[in-house]
């Protein structure tokens, strides 16, 4: 089969696809033939050599798809095969195939595309584990979501808005604030532009829950809106960039990279927590548990990942050049069959068209 291990850190030319077996579902796993594989941006940090949760290289990065199970190991039920599956994996979905235990390849929605299978679990499990199981948002409470146009961020937004809250939404383009309004925030605003924080403070007067993935200044100026009671929940650092052989990355990183004061929370009595799904996966029984809360209200409420730009397998190296410029909307995905561009709609989410 054709995948991408990825053999040395360095820029989006190091991903290239090349032919290596088909893996072998062992005892208790499942072989999946993966129709889209999702990028996320934590694939971006290991190809650089940042990511603290990747394995030993050379591995195939990638951590999650959507397909169909072409074979099972010993003691998996062989009716699986031919099921229509979503997988999260620590490592493998950039490739044709991957083999992973059962328990990582849940049945996927039979009302979503297989684009958009492949666009949910990172993505809406960790929007739905910040606000909800950490933060524990309740309808009518303000919040803000910072990076809200990329993959996480469009989650959450829906996330939130659907349960009652009442959406804030940063983003750092026009088109990208455009976008968050038609999905459900009730304000969004550029932090590209001046003042934006003030704006923000005006229109929201201080928020209650906080969904922050940037870092920096953006970390620091969403601590000052929390109100008492608030809730911050940390799920990533995209603004941090740390550069091997530059010593001014360092300590900008170190500048960056958020910080609490436990007296200035005490002050305003408010709590700031953090979470990383890798360490959930660990825990398959509660992994299942918040799955199945998450993916009854998904469909109680009529959710749909927004889809954003579609890359043929072999053009993994330009969509990860996309999303580092920064101009992504919604999840970026790799097509495994044929090639080109889906326009894919996620038209209930208002995907983007890019
Ligand atoms: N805790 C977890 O388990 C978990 C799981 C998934 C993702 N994450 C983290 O959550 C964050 C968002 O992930 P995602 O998959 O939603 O990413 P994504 O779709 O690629 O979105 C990332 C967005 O971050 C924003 N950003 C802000 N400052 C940036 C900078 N200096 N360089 C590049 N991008 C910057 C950009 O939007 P703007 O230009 O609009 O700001 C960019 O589009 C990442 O930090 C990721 O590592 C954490």
């Amino acid at each position: 089969m054709k995948a991408i291990l990825l053999r040395k850190s360095g820029g989006p030319g190091v991903l290239a696809a090349e032919e290596v077996p088909d893996p072998i579902p062992g005892r208790g796993e499942v072989l999946v033939r993966l129709h889209f594989t999702g990028i996320n941006y934590a694939e971006i940090l290991s190809r650089k050599g940042l990511y603290g949760w990747a394995v030993k290289r050379p591995y195939i990065l990638g951590m999650e798809g959507s397909g169909i199970i072409e074979a099972v190991g010993e003691g998996v039920d062989a009716a699986r095969i031919g099921q229509k599956v979503m997988v999260g994996s620590q490592n493998g979905a950039y490739a044709e195939k991957i083999a992973l235990p059962q328990v990582r390849a849940v049945s996927a929605f039979e009302h979503f595309s297989m684009a958009e299978n492949a666009a949910f679990l990172v993505n809406f499990m960790t929007a739905w584990v910040s606000l909800f199981s950490l933060a524990r948002l309740e309808a009518g409470e303000k919040v803000l979501v910072t990076a809200a146009a990329g993959g996480v961020g469009t989650a959450a937004v829906q996330l939130a808005a659907k349960a009652g809250g009442v959406v804030y939404a940063l983003a750092g383009s026009q088109e990208k604030i455009e976008f968050l309004k038609e999905l459900g925030a009730a304000g969004a605003f550029n932090y590209r532009e001046e003042n934006c924080f003030e704006r923000l403070k005006e229109v929201s007067g201080g928020v209650d829950v906080v969904l922050e993935m940037v870092g920096g200044a953006v970390y620091r100026e969403s601590m000052r809106l929390l109100n008492p009671f608030g809730r911050m929940a940390v799920a990533g650092f995209a603004s941090l960039d740390l550069q091997k052989w530059n010593p001014f990355s360092w300590w900008k990183t170190w500048r960056d990279i958020p910080r609490v004061s436990l007296m200035s929370l005490a002050h305003k009595t408010a709590a700031v927590m953090a979470t990383h799904l890798g360490y959930l996966l660990a825990n398959p029984e509660r992994t299942l548990e918040i799955f199945r809360e998450l993916r009854q209200f998904v469909i109680e409420k009529d959710i749909r990942p927004a889809v954003g730009r579609i890359f043929p397998f072999e053009q993994a190296a330009q969509a990860h050049a996309f999303i580092e410029s920064r101009r992504s909307i919604g999840k970026v995905l790799l097509e495994h069959r044929g090639g080109g561009q889906e326009a894919v709609a996620g038209a209930a989410a208002g995907g983007s068209k890019q």
